[in-house]
């Protein structure tokens, strides 16, 4: 097994764990991702799900490339087809995700920290797509996903020239929201912050924030449907009597 999970009061850790090749994701590796997302997913006592990678050298050095090195076209499909679920996953499950980044993380590593709603770097992380020395692009959600994260022209410069960056870097370009070690404890720390809030309107909040732009209409409703829950009742009430909010995803 090397991708393992714990869940502590509502906060998942998720670690992937292939020390041998940086933790890059072989095929066994990435679909024991994908199916531990999918649990969690379903999953209503992990409310925050973090990820982060094993040992002191890396989060997810990217794709195994030694497994890319044999694929014809119609199976690289099928491998690409495989990363974007996962990121997707990440993106989508109605609750956070963050990415706690370790080490390195290049390629599909960086792809599915971007994945992640949120992402914390510790100051020897290393970033970046260097596909394009591979003769290749970013397959698992990298085109898209680092130009809305940092902006084209970024995403840009970084998928054209493939270079790697460092966590200060990251910082400033807006990739991680904090440079911190150790890493996976602010990412926890953060998460469990998290669980304390309306699992309800953290749900939302995330399913409005991944809407396309002009989706107005939509956040209009979605605000309103809200109103009907105990805990936007509760979250509301809790302020005007100056105390804490006892949420229960009701
Ligand atoms: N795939 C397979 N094996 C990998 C790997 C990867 N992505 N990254 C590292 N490894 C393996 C190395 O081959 C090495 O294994 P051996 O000991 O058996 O030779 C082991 O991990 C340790 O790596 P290094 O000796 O290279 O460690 P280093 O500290 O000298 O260098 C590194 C670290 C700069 C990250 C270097 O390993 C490297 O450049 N790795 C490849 C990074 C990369 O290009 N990632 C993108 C992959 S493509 C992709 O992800 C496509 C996509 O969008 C889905």
């Amino acid at each position: 097994m090397s991708v393992l999970v714990e869940n502590d009061g509502g906060v998942a850790l998720v670690t992937i764990d292939r020390q041998d090749a940086l933790n890059a994701l072989n095929v066994e590796t990435l679909t024991e991702l994908r199916d531990r997302l999918r649990e969690l997913a379903a999953d209503d006592t992990a409310r925050v799900v973090v990820l982060t990678g094993a040992g002191e050298k890396a989060f997810v050095a990217g794709a195994d490339i030694k497994y890319m090195g044999g694929l014809d076209p119609a199976q690289a499909k099928g491998w690409g087809a495989l990363g974007h679920e996962a990121a997707w996953l990440l993106e989508e499950m109605p609750k956070p995700t963050i990415a706690a980044i370790n080490g390195f993380a290049l390629g599909g590593g960086c792809e599915l920290a971007l994945g992640c709603d949120i992402r914390f770097a510790s100051t020897r992380a290393r970033l970046g797509q260097p596909e394009i020395d591979l003769g290749i692009v970013p397959g698992w959600g990298g085109t898209q996903r680092l130009a809305r994260v940092c902006g084209l022209g970024v995403a840009k410069e970084l998928i054209l020239t493939g270079r790697m960056i460092d966590a200060n870097e990251a910082l400033r370009i807006g990739l991680v929201s904090a440079v911190a070690d150790p890493v996976v404890h602010h990412a926890l720390g953060v998460a469990r912050k998290l669980a304390e809030k309306s699992p309800l309107a953290l749900r939302v909040a995330k399913l409005l924030l991944n809407l396309s732009p002009g989706a107005l209409d939509r956040e209009a409703e979605e605000f309103g449907d809200l109103f009907a829950s105990a805990d936007a009742k509760e979250g509301l009430a809790a302020f005007a009597e100056k105390r804490p909010p006892q949420f229960t995803g009701k």
